[in-house]
C-alpha cells in the first residue's frame, strides 16, 4: 500500500503588504523587488494572530477536506521555525484546539524544507501501519523574526500556513519517491540571531543547484522520465530560483506552480499553500505526476514525486 495526501488546508492572514507599502518604510523599490524576486505582495499577520492560530485554521480545513474527524488523527507534525513559544510545541497547542484527542504531537525544525520533512516522516508512519492518519502542517509567522530595517531580507518573507492529511491511498497513487538532505556546513548562510540573517548570494547558488538535482533525483527514483512530469511545485522563495528548476526539468511555464508574487516566501508553508491554490484552480488533477521540491536554512532540502489522488 502507498501513502498520499488525502486532504489539504490553507490559512493566510488578511493583511496585504505591497511592495509600494515597503517603499515607504525602507530604501527599496517595487521594480527592484519584482525583478530580483518576483514578489509583488505578501500577507502579514496581525499582533493577535500567532503561528498556532494560522496552523489551527489550515489544519481544521485539511481534516474536513480529508473527510475525517479530529479524533481520527494519530500524529500531528508541525514544521515551523517560528513557534508561538519554544515550548509547548505548536503541534500540542493545535491538538487541543482541534480536538485531536488521540494524536501524538510534535514540532520539527527544517526551515523552508520543513513540510517536505514532515510529509516524508508521515509517509513512513502510515506505511508502517503505526498511524492511519497523520496531520502535517507547514506554518510560519516570519514577520516576528524579520528586521524591518533590513531591506536585504524584509522584502522577501510573508506569513501563512498550509496543512495536509497523509493516509493510505489506492494502489499506484500517492508518494512514489522522495529525497531529503542536509548540509550543516552552510548553516551560517541563513540563520536567526534575533532576526533572520542571510547571505543571499550563497543561498541563491545553493538553491539553484539543489532544487534541480533533487527534482531530477525523485523522478529517477520513481522510475520516471522528465517528460512524465505534469507539474512542478517548487518552494516559493524567488522566481529566478524557481525558473531554474523548471528549466532543468524542461517544463513549460504553465506547468510550474507560482504563488510567490502573492505571498512572498512563507518558508515551511509555501509548498502546501501553492498546492492548495493549484488544486482549487484546477492546475493539479487526479493522476497527475507532480514534483514538490524545497530548500531552506540548515541547509536542508527535500523533494517528493507524487501521483496525485486518493
Ligand atoms: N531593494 C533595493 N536594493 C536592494 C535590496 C532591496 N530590497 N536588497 C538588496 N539590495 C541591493 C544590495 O544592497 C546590493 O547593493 P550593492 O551592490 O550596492 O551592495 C544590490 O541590491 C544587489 O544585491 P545582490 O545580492 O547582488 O542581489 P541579487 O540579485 O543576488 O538578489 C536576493 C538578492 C536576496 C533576492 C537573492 O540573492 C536571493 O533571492 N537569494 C536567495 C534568498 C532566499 O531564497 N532565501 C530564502 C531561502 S529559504
Amino acid at each position: 500500500m502507498g501513502a498520499g495526501l488525502i486532504g489539504i488546508g490553507k490559512c493566510v492572514p488578511s493583511q496585504v503588504v505591497t511592495n509600494a507599502d515597503l517603499e515607504k518604510r525602507m530604501d527599496t523599490t517595487d521594480e527592484w523587488i519584482r525583478t530580483r524576486t518576483g514578489i509583488e505582495e505578501r500577507r502579514i499577520a496581525s499582533d493577535d494572530m500567532d503561528t498556532s492560530d494560522m496552523a489551527f485554521a489550515a489544519a481544521e480545513e485539511a481534516i474536513q477536506n480529508a473527510g475525517l474527524k479530529p479524533e481520527d488523527i494519530g500524529l500531528i507534525l508541525v514544521a515551523t521555525v517560528t513557534p508561538d513559544r519554544p515550548f509547548p510545541s505548536v503541534a500540542t497547542m493545535i491538538q487541543d484546539r482541534l480536538g485531536c484527542v488521540n494524536a501524538a504531537a510534535m514540532d520539527l525544525s527544517a526551515a523552508c524544507a520543513g513540510f517536505m520533512y514532515g510529509v516524508v516522516t508521515a509517509k513512513h508512519f502510515v506505511e508502517a501501519g503505526t498511524y492511519k492518519h497523520v496531520l502535517v502542517v507547514g506554518v510560519e509567522k516570519l514577520s516576528k523574526i524579520t528586521d524591518w530595517e533590513d531591506r536585504n531580507t524584509a522584502v522577501l518573507f510573508g506569513d501563512g500556513a498550509g496543512a495536509a492529511v497523509i493516509s493510505e491511498v489506492s494502489e499506484g497513487r500517492g508518494i512514489l519517491s522522495y529525497e531529503l538532505g542536509a548540509d550543516g556546513r552552510g548553516g551560517n548562510h541563513l540563520y536567526q540571531e534575533q532576526y533572520i540573517v542571510m547571505n543571499g548570494r550563497e543561498v541563491f547558488k545553493f538553491a539553484v543547484r539543489q532544487m534541480g538535482e533533487s527534482a531530477v533525483s525523485v523522478i529517477e527514483k520513481a522510475g520516471l522520465e522528465k517528460e512524465d512530469v505534469d507539474y512542478l511545485i517548487p518552494h516559493q522563495a524567488n522566481i529566478r530560483i524557481m525558473e531554474a528548476s523548471r528549466e532543468r526539468l524542461g517544463l513549460p511555464v504553465e506547468k510550474m506552480s507560482k504563488s510567490v508574487h502573492k505571498y512572498g516566501n512563507t518558508s515551511a508553508a509555501s509548498i502546501p499553500i501553492s498546492l492548495y491554490d493549484d488544486l482549487a484552480e484546477g492546475r493539479v488533477k487526479d493522476d497527475d505526476i507532480i514534483v514538490l521540491v524545497g530548500f531552506g536554512g540548515g541547509l536542508t532540502w527535500g523533494a517528493l514525486c507524487i501521483k496525485w489522488g486518493k
